[in-house]
């Protein structure tokens, strides 16, 4: 095999000839281009890392997407917009977002599609982070906000969203299993009610990842997902995405992304790209694993409850039974007390002590010390978190072990 160096390729010396030979060498390395080798069609795209794109043109700027999508990296990149077109086709939207984390996709919809004075209904209990910015941010600018408690309504959850609409509701905002309880809404009953009403329904189905869901075929106009959680997979990468039903409600979060600046960068967008290769196969054995887990746990003498929508037991499960491919991966359960939950978490040695979930390998936290804890409490409808409950991210490894590891554990409780 013989190989020859492509000379000739470098788009500044074609374009400037002779003269190219004659410039200073620092002015050499800011005009040569090396133009994309012909014929090479990487399998994987490439990570664009330009901020900005070259025009041949001052016309070619002012034609619809400049002549290309690329202006500038806040306004699109090639690698995050790779990612979208695939969150879009797993989701069945009208078109997706990248963002540079889940809580700025979630803020970019309640910011774009509420304004002063409108009115939000919203599923309590919620993960915490978008409580925050609704309570502390949202309600600043004259935003109410009706919150409905799915554990305490149940079945009567659609019903009592219905009662809360107001003239001035925009948005019914759930969470497809809430964070950290696992209580799950009756979502095709909600949604009926949003569009009966035309009210815009936004979902963030984190905890059930867009293999176990895809919202939009429900009915649902936004979902989001923290894309650090199973779409990322690999607990290397904070991402987020929106995708939504209607096309102009698309072009209106772009407009706002690129002014607000909020979009996913190149590198970390390829992280996702990679992620979302073994989506399937994660998420597939992470499911078996928690439903093994779940049923394990629910038959433990030193486990006083344990909440997992694939549990019989569990007040959702007709409802997740009904929308859910598969239970997904997010177990809570109950040791009894803050000191048995905090003994427990310090004995295990395969499962991992820490915060956030959805990567390959078991995590597990304690809600009221760590991500739930006492500042979120004052509010009347935080996550009431049982003091001896436990959240725990099943990963990928063999279940057996995994067992194992929780048994010893609670031997030591
Ligand atoms: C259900 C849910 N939604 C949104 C978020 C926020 O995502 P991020 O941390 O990527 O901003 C999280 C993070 O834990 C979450 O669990």
């Amino acid at each position: 095999m013989s190989f020859s160096f492509p000379f000739g390729k470098n788009e500044a010396h074609e374009r400037l000839g002779q003269e190219f030979g004659n410039l200073h060498l620092d002015t050499k390395i800011q005009t040569s281009h090396a133009k994309p080798l012909a014929n090479a069609d990487p399998v994987v795209t490439p990570i664009y890392h330009s901020t900005t794109y070259r025009y041949k043109t001052v016309d070619q700027f002012h034609q619809p997407n400049h002549g290309s999508n690329y202006c500038y990296q806040r306004c699109g990149n090639p690698t995050s917009e790779n990612v979208e077109v695939i969150i879009n086709e797993i989701e069945k939207g009208q078109g997706t977002l990248v963002y540079n984390s889940g809580l700025a996709a979630a803020s970019a919809v309640f910011l774009e599609f509420l304004g002063a004075g409108s009115h939000l209904i919203c599923m309590a209990p919620l993960y915490s982070g978008t409580f925050s910015f609704l309570t502390e941010t949202m309600t600043r600018y004259g935003i109410e906000i009706t919150w409905v408690n799915v554990e305490t309504e149940g079945d009567n959850f659609a019903n009592a969203v219905e009662k809360a609409i107001r003239p001035n509701t925009k948005i019914i905002f759930v969470e497809v299993i809430a964070n950290p309880s696992m209580a799950v809404p009756d979502l095709k009953g909600t949604i009926a009610v949003a569009h009966k009403h035309k009210i815009n329904f936004f979902i963030d189905a984190t905890f059930a990842s867009p293999y176990n869901i895809q919202p939009i075929t429900m009915g649902a106009d936004f979902v989001m997902h923290s894309c650090s959680k199973y779409i990322g997979g690999h607990t290397d990468v904070i991402g987020g995405c929106v995708t939504v039903r209607d096309e102009e409600n698309w072009k209106r979060l772009k407009l706002q992304q690129l002014t607000t600046g909020s979009a996913a960068a190149p590198f970390e967008a390829s992280l996702l790209a990679r992620g979302l290769k073994t989506l399937a196969l994660r998420v597939d054995r992470i499911s078996d694993n928690a439903l093994e887990i779940a049923k394990h746990l629910e038959k433990h003498p030193k486990v006083t409850h344990v909440w997992y929508p694939g549990l019989e037991s569990h007040p959702g499960h007709k409802y997740a039974k009904d929308f859910l491919r598969k239970y997904s991966g997010m177990i809570a359960f109950d040791v009894g007390t803050a000191e048995n939950a905090i003994k427990f978490i310090e004995a295990l040695k395969i499962i991992i002590h820490a915060v956030s979930l959805g990567g390959t390998e078991s995590l597990i936290e304690h809600p009221l010390s760590m991500s739930h804890g006492k500042e979120l409490l004052r509010h009347e409808f935080a996550a009431k978190v049982p003091e001896g409950m436990l959240r725990f991210s099943v990963g990928v490894e063999n279940v057996t072990d995994l067992i194992k590891d929780l048994d010893q554990a609670l031997q030591k409780i």
